[in-house]
């Protein structure tokens, strides 16, 4: 039994550039792997089996991680199953890449289980076929991504950072967030080049005063808690504060510790979270 760690990720600058003909939106975004992490536990099966006993996370053909193994399968030809057990940590449905994260780790563990050999540039590729983050959860780190978000091209940095994650119990649909952006008069345009460059330089306070999102506007108009939680994040941390993918989750960039506990104080009814930034998204848990 191989376990492996399926980390998050949170958008530090999203652009929704604009809708494309393919039903999807052209992406210009900075990827950050977090510590927060889903463990997945892999083993040899006859057939593919995914257990998550999480609430509102599905078992079977529903979970990501299923329709990454099923691909992987079908794909090499593989006569071997797997059993995938997810011991849930990253909230779902909260543009933290959750599923996304576990499909990554499932395509990485199986990799190795069934010895398929596969580069992670093979990976990153098939992973696209998943769903559009799961290329960057395989690829980890801090990427710019594009297209889909599935181009992406990893970003220098000067280090890790301390960052939080606050949740509201607030559940977005992500194509339902594309379609408020899409009817939202006045979308933002966040630029990268000023968050690329602190990140390269290490710097965190010219980073927090460098993130932003399309959605975070239209998604917080639409649902007001999500309003709230943001307008009582900056009343104790002024700058760097930012919704990540198409929400509710709210990341906040370097935060001193009393600004956590103040957090925490004031937001009894969201999870949240304080950690570092990683520089990768799936690694193997050491075998004990
Ligand atoms: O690729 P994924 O399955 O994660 O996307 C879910 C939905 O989100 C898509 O069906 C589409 O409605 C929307 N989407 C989009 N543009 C993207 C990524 C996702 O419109 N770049």
């Amino acid at each position: 039994m191989a376990k492996w760690l399926a980390r998050a990720k949170v958008n530090l600058v999203l652009d929704v550039v604009g809708p494309r003909v393919d039903g999807y939106h052209e992406l210009r975004t900075i990827f950050q792997s977090i510590e927060l992490a889903d463990i997945l536990s892999v083993e040899l099966a006859d057939d593919i089996v995914v257990v998550c006993p999480a609430p509102g996370v599905p078992d079977g053909p529903g979970n990501l991680a299923f329709r990454a193994a099923a691909r992987l399968r079908e794909r090499f030809q593989v006569s071997a199953g797997c059993r995938i057990t997810i011991e849930k940590r990253i909230p779902a449905a909260a543009g933290l890449g959750g599923g996304s994260a576990d499909a990554a780790a499932a395509l990485v563990a199986l990799n190795e289980l069934w010895g398929l050999d596969l580069t992670s540039a093979d990976l990153v590729a098939l992973a696209s076929e998943i769903g559009s983050d799961v290329p960057f959860m395989v690829a980890g780190g801090t990427c710019l991504g594009a297209g889909r978000g599935e181009l992406l091209t990893p970003v220098a940095t000067a280090g890790r950072f301390p960052i939080a994650v606050v949740v509201p119990p607030v559940a977005v649909a992500t194509p339902a967030a594309y379609q408020a952006v899409d009817r939202w008069p006045t979308p933002l345009h966040p630029a990268i080049e000023p968050a690329l460059a602190a990140l390269r330089r290490g710097r965190w306070q010219d980073l927090a005063a460098a993130v932003g999102n399309t959605f975070e506007a239209p998604v917080a108009a639409a649902e007001p808690r999500i309003a709230e939680v943001i307008a009582t994040i900056r009343r104790v941390v002024p700058h760097g504060v930012v919704m990540s993918g198409s929400g509710s989750a709210i990341a906040v960039i370097a935060p001193r510790p009393w600004q956590v506990e103040e957090l925490v104080r004031r937001l009894p009814d969201c999870f949240v979270w304080a950690g570092l930034t990683a520089r990768a998204g799936v690694s193997r848990l050491a075998k004990n």
